[in-house]
């Protein structure tokens, strides 16, 4: 319980917002560039910035460049960088094989990395989406997206991650089952300083949108993705979702989207108190950028408000394509 508060005017509390001094003093969260996972999205060719109309100021990159960004990233001092591979139709197949191809562009991103950025953690997407024909996170047989057969997918392709130096797994998948596969295998594999990150509790959204053209997977995917991810009306489920995960063998957990869900980030770190991260997604960030680009709000200040508000809800960090800029205005530049 609260202590009795003395009632008006003992208890002024605009006492203690009267100058920035006492405003920083009393300040309960604050942001930092420890905060930040940076998503970056790599694609094949070399020397390759490509643009992606609605992710304003976000790009696919060729290997070569990811490197580069890895460099600027660590020397923003930002910990993490998070890579997802863009796909063309082309590259796409039923059986998804690309996905733990060692030399696909993700896997040679990681190498790169690790290689040219060796302070710099770097963290994976595990899911079928982004090699599959049909734009879905697991295989689908008969209209039915699988689980089982897609578990076993899953592992080959976070030990090839994991292979290739990944330190941080993501798996964003949603299939039951495949934590406690993945961190078996990796066990079993002498990977077992490798992190799983779960996606633990990630939502069906409309707020992949921007994403989805990002990785190729907008013209590929079929139907929706509701059988796997969850309903944005329930909450309880989340943290069903998250103990589970917790207990497979997770190191952190994820709720996805990151705004419109902080109410799960709070119960999430309440009820577990394991590091618990946030992501701002794709349509998220693409919202700001417009309203910005329109001149409806002040980029930096609304930037900066909703990743404190990630703080604010219990969140340890942020997945977030804002991270570089936001690191910046952080260290003064
Ligand atoms: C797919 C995946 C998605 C995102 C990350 N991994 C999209 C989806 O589930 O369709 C979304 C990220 C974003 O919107 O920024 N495994």
């Amino acid at each position: 319980m609260r202590p009795t508060q003395a009632p008006y005017p003992i208890t002024r509390l605009r006492r203690t917002r009267q100058s920035p001094a006492i405003r920083g003093m009393v300040r309960q969260n604050t942001l930092t560039v420890d905060d930040f996972i940076w998503p970056v999205f790599v694609r094949s060719g070399e020397g390759i910035e490509e643009p992606i109309p609605s992710m304003p100021g976000v790009v696919r990159r060729s290997v070569d460049k990811v490197a580069l960004a890895a460099r600027e990233a660590a020397d923003l001092g930002i910990p993490a960088i998070c890579i997802f591979p863009y796909t063309g139709l082309e590259e796409r197949t039923e059986d998804c094989a690309g996905a733990w191809d060692p030399d696909n562009h993700a896997n040679r991103a990681i190498r790169a990395i690790k290689q040219a950025v060796p302070e710099i953690a770097i963290m994976t997407d595990v899911a079928l989406d982004t090699y599959n024909i049909n734009g879905h996170d697991g295989f689908v047989e008969d209209g039915e997206i699988v689980n089982d057969r897609t578990v076993d997918a899953l592992v080959k392709m976070a030990l090839s991650q994991a292979e290739a130096g990944a330190d941080i797994i993501g798996p964003s998948d949603m299939m039951d089952g495949r934590i406690g596969a993945i961190r078996a295998a990796l066990e079993g594999a002498s990977h077992q300083n490798v992190m799983i990150l779960s996606y633990a509790a990630k939502y069906a959204s409309a707020f992949y949108g921007p994403f989805r053209d990002a990785v190729g997977a907008s013209g590929a995917l079929t139907g929706d993705k509701k059988t796997y991810q969850m309903d944005p009306a329930n909450s309880d489920e989340a943290m069903r979702l998250i103990e589970r995960d917790l207990a497979e063998g997770a190191d952190m957990v994820m709720v996805k989207p990151g705004l419109p869900y902080l109410d799960i980030c709070r119960r999430a770190r309440d009820t577990f108190g394991a590091p618990t991260f946030a992501y701002q997604v794709s349509g998220e960030y693409a919202m700001i950028k417009a309203a910005a680009q329109n001149g409806w709000v002040d980029h930096d200040r609304v930037m900066m408000e909703s990743l404190m508000a990630f703080k604010r809800a219990g969140c340890d960090g942020i997945l977030t394509y804002f991270a570089p800029a936001a690191a910046r205005l952080l260290n003064g530049a």
